[in-house]
């Protein structure tokens, strides 16, 4: 089975490897891709993001840019992790495709409301600022999706402060919404991504594809492996956002449990937190999901193929 998705990202190292892997798949069916500020400014994650499709040979399908920032809250961005540039390290080529001239909420809504019910999954792997003002422009696409697959928040752990992930504190009153709407949701968190570690075996993998979008994603891993130590203290680069396309491509590839979730909008040390309340099984009626283990072989296993399927673009 195809799944019709929505990317909704900040381009970002991990989400530039998100974006080659949902087009590099052949059961994902990537209809639109749009962006959010996060990683860097709204004009730089959607010139990054267009540079990716040039280099990845994606065509064909409108990109819009979204909210230049959060609903409440003063911008943020991840340069300590990203660069200047929000994909610093590999060199871009100029984009060849053009930004669509709608706006990224007017794009998902309009790409929602069009196609049959239950058919498009949303996956963002950025601040939820698009989603969450789509939601309230539009809220029949709640029950139209077929489901929200995100990579954001965590339930043990944080990485923009103690006790929250960066998607999710830079803009929480969005994740707030978007967590409480009565989709289907699932968490795909720090608890998952953590476990997706560019280890020395995979970028040996990567490598030995020997093709124009295989360099630039060891390009990547150099650059984020590197920022990822002197920052975080990671010994390899946890690589986030694909996370959340592979779960949509085999439901195999991590463990998800069915268990209460929402965000904190008032703790003053734990703003942004994801809190999952794992006391009791979920009542029949929760529809939060939350990803606890990952299958790291299988992974690694999927972006290896969509390179080799992606082959050398004509640029
Ligand atoms: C998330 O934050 C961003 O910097 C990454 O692209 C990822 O989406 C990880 O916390
Ligand atoms: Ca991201």
């Amino acid at each position: 089975m195809v799944s019709k998705i929505i990317l909704d990202c900040d381009p970002g190292h991990d989400d530039a490897i998100a974006l080659i892997l949902a087009h590099g798949n052949p059961s994902i069916e990537l209809v639109a891709v749009t962006t959010v500020h996060g990683n860097q400014t709204i004009d730089k994650v959607t010139r990054n993001a267009l540079a990716v499709a040039r280099i990845a040979g994606i065509a064909g399908i409108p990109f819009a840019a979204g909210a230049h920032r959060p609903l409440v809250r003063t911008p943020e961005v991840a340069d300590s992790i990203h660069g200047e540039s929000g994909l610093d390290g590999p060199v871009l080529p100029s984009p060849t495709l053009q930004v669509d001239p709608r706006h990224a909420v007017d794009l998902i809504i309009d790409t929602i409301m069009q196609s049959p019910p239950d058919t498009i999954t949303l996956v963002p792997t950025g601040a939820l600022t698009n989603i969450a003002i789509a939601v309230r422009k539009e809220p029949r696409i709640v029950e139209r999706v077929k489901e929200v697959v995100l990579m954001g928040g965590g339930y043990h752990v944080g990485n923009w402060s103690a006790a929250a992930e960066f998607n999710i504190v830079i803009d929480p009153e969005a994740a707030h919404i978007v967590f409480n709407e009565k989709w289907k949701l699932t968490m795909v968190g720090l608890d998952l991504t953590h476990q997706a570690l560019a280890t020395p075996d995979v970028v040996a993998a990567i490598a030995a594809v020997d093709t124009g979008p295989a360099r630039f994603v060891l390009e990547l891993l150099e650059f984020f492996g590197q920022t990822y130590k002197e920052a975080q203290g990671f010994e390899y680069p946890p690589v986030h956002d694909p996370c959340a396309v592979a779960l949509v491509i085999d439901p195999t590839v991590m463990t998800v449990v069915k268990v209460p979730l929402d965000v904190e909008l008032t703790g003053s040390l734990t703003l942004g937190m994801t809190v999952a309340d794992f006391r009791s099984p979920a009542p029949e009626d929760c529809t939060t999901h939350a990803a606890t283990d990952l299958d790291h072989a299988k992974f690694w296993a999927l972006i290896v193929d969509a390179l080799e399927r992606i082959g050398e673009p004509d640029l």
